[in-house]
């Protein structure tokens, strides 16, 4: 199984030196040499000139579709009719607004203008994984690039370029081709776990040329609650070994990286972002094995008669497997069901931390409005609830319900289960020692945190209850 994994390697090699030297058959390939990509170009189009089929296969990210993706897919489905506890999770931001799942490549900025407004709020800094001009405007603007509002900043995007996504200079050095890291986040991120940016393989940039935009970032705040940077919470991990309780600690080390305050709490908190490369490459099997994440997302494909990695980057699941079967012998059904077999336990460990996590802050909201409550136990019931909401906030927002990595996916939330259901605990005891009885089950209110009204939020209320396991989402 392992030595057909270098196959591809080969044949890519191979197509390199038939590129090279030009003698391909396509037209994909004649020109590459008359063709410059002038330095810092931008548009993936002047790109397309010297390597089209690459760039067909990128503007093939815009087609939408769920495909045999169970839990995923490229539509832009409402996470928060999904899983409605995130309305209480989230409640008192953009996020609790609107928040929804991922689509396409080139339709990045596109979906994050017509998002909520609430949801740009955080200024310039959002645009940070969203335009191939972000590394150039935080050069020219500096501190501002943070901290001006989103509109201000994004105007300073020429033109033409206002809705450009992904490009190919976010992954590629112009001149080399060679894959490069063009977010200074990531490398000062892996500065600081002691991991040196300039010395690293090929195979990991493979999977580091996406762990620019797919992992978790925190925004420092001012004192006015103005954005003023941007970083990956890894300093106090290791490669190969970023834990949720490690990044928890570098948000708690400083009270700056409390971004929002939840309403139904009253709590400060941080948040955490689809952390796919930190869930990944945190031991996985296939991280353990050296497989990339463009192995799976970018399997090579044969367009004509040439072969190339396929920059039509989505789940693996709508190709009917094809990235999986370079590398494994058995047939495209058993691996899906592997994935599904995987996923349905994922989700329903985390639709049972995410309703236990929402009961708890239900909790603490009563407690909160409770007259003598014990201050402590009060205290002790936020401590543990946040500890809950960063850990089912780590699974829920990691998009490949846990496949990357099934073992730490169900570790990492059954302790937000435990943690939240601690929490709860905790205000019930503060809540029976001030004189009341709280009910057995709280009230979700769902409705109440239903921010879009007429924009089309439809709650599913047989996800509010305690799913049980019959894999259905
Ligand atoms: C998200 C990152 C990313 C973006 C954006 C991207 N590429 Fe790539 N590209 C890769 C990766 C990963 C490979 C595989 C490199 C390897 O293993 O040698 C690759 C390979 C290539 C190759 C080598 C031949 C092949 O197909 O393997 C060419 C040529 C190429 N890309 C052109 C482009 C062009 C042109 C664009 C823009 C239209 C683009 N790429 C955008 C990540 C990217
Ligand atoms: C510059 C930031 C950036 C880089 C680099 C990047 N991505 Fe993405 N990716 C995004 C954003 C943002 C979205 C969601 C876009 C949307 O919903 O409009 C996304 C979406 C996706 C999706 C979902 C596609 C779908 O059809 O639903 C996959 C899969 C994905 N990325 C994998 C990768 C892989 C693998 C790499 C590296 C080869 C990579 N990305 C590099 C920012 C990036
Ligand atoms: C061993 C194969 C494999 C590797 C390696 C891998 N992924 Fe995935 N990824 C998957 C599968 C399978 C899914 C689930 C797709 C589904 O449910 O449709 C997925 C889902 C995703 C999604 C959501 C896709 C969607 O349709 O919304 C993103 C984004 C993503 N992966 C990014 C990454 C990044 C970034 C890396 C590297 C850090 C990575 N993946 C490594 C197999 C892989
Ligand atoms: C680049 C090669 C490669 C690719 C691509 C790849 N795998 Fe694997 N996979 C491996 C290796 C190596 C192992 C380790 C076990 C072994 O050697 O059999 C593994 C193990 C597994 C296992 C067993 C996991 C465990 O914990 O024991 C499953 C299930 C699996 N892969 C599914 C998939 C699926 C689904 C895809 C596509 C989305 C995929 N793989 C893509 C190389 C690959």
């Amino acid at each position: 199984m392992l030595d057909k994994r270098h196959v591809p390697v080969v044949l890519a090699l191979i197509l390199i030196v038939i590129v090279v030297s030009g003698c391909s058959q396509q037209k994909a390939s004649v020109d590459k040499a008359a063709v410059t990509i002038p330095a810092g170009e931008k548009d993936p189009a002047i790109w397309g000139k010297a390597y089209p089929l690459q760039y067909e296969s990128l503007m093939k990210t815009a087609e939408g579709g769920q495909g045999k993706s169970k839990y995923k897919g490229s539509d832009p489905i409402d996470k928060l009719s999904e899983y409605p506890f995130q309305l209480v999770l989230l409640d008192g931001w953009g996020f609790g607004v609107e928040f929804n799942e991922p689509r396409g490549h080139v339709l990045m900025l596109k979906d994050q203008l017509k998002i909520d407004p609430s949801r740009r709020k955080a200024g310039g800094v959002c645009l940070s994984c969203k335009t191939p001009y972000a590394p150039e405007l935080k050069n020219q603007m500096g501190l501002n690039y943070f901290k001006e509002p989103y509109d201000v900043v994004h105007a300073k995007i020429p033109a033409k370029h206002s809705e450009l996504g992904l490009s190919c200079i976010d992954c590629h050095d112009e001149k080399t081709m060679e894959l490069k890291i063009s977010r200074w986040s990531l490398n000062d991120a892996l500065k600081s776990m002691g991991k040196d940016p300039t010395t690293l393989t090929h195979q990991e940039k493979r999977s580091l040329v996406c762990a620019q935009c797919h992992v978790t970032y925190s925004i420092k705040k001012d004192k006015d609650m103005k954005s003023v940077d941007l970083f990956y919470p890894w300093a106090k991990s290791k490669w190969g070994n970023i834990t949720v309780e490690d990044i928890e600690a570098v948000i708690k080390s400083d009270p700056a990286n409390y971004e929002w305050k939840n309403n139904v709490t009253g709590m400060k908190l941080g948040h955490i972002r689809h952390p796919e490369f930190e869930l990944y490459s945190n031991g996985s099997t296939h991280w353990s094995a050296g497989v990339a994440c463009a192995d799976c997302h970018m399997p090579y494909e044969r367009v004509g008669s040439s072969k190339i990695s396929s920059h039509h980057v989505q789940s693996p699941l709508k190709t009917d497997m094809k990235a999986c079967t370079q590398c494994h012998n058995q047939s495209p059904e058993w691996l899906r069901d592997r994935v599904i077999y995987i996923q349905d336990r994922t989700n329903n460990l985390m639709t049972r931390a995410g309703n236990a996590a929402a009961q708890a802050a239900k909790a603490i909201e009563l407690a909160n409005k409770t007259p003598n409550i014990d201050q402590n136990l009060l205290a002790q019931a936020k401590q543990l609830y946040e500890k809950a909401y960063y850990r089912v906030g780590f699974i829920s927002a990691e998009n490949s319900m846990g496949f990357h990595n099934p073992e730490e996916a169900l570790r990492v939330l059954g302790d937000g289960l435990y943690y939240a259901e601690q929490s709860e605990k905790k205000s019930r005891e503060a809540l029976l020692k001030a004189g009341f009885t709280p009910p057995e089950k709280f009230d979700l209110e769902l409705a109440k945190y239903n921010k879009r009204g007429t924009k089309g939020l439809t709650l599913k209320p047989e996800l509010v209850k305690e799913s049980t396991f019959d894999g259905e989402k």
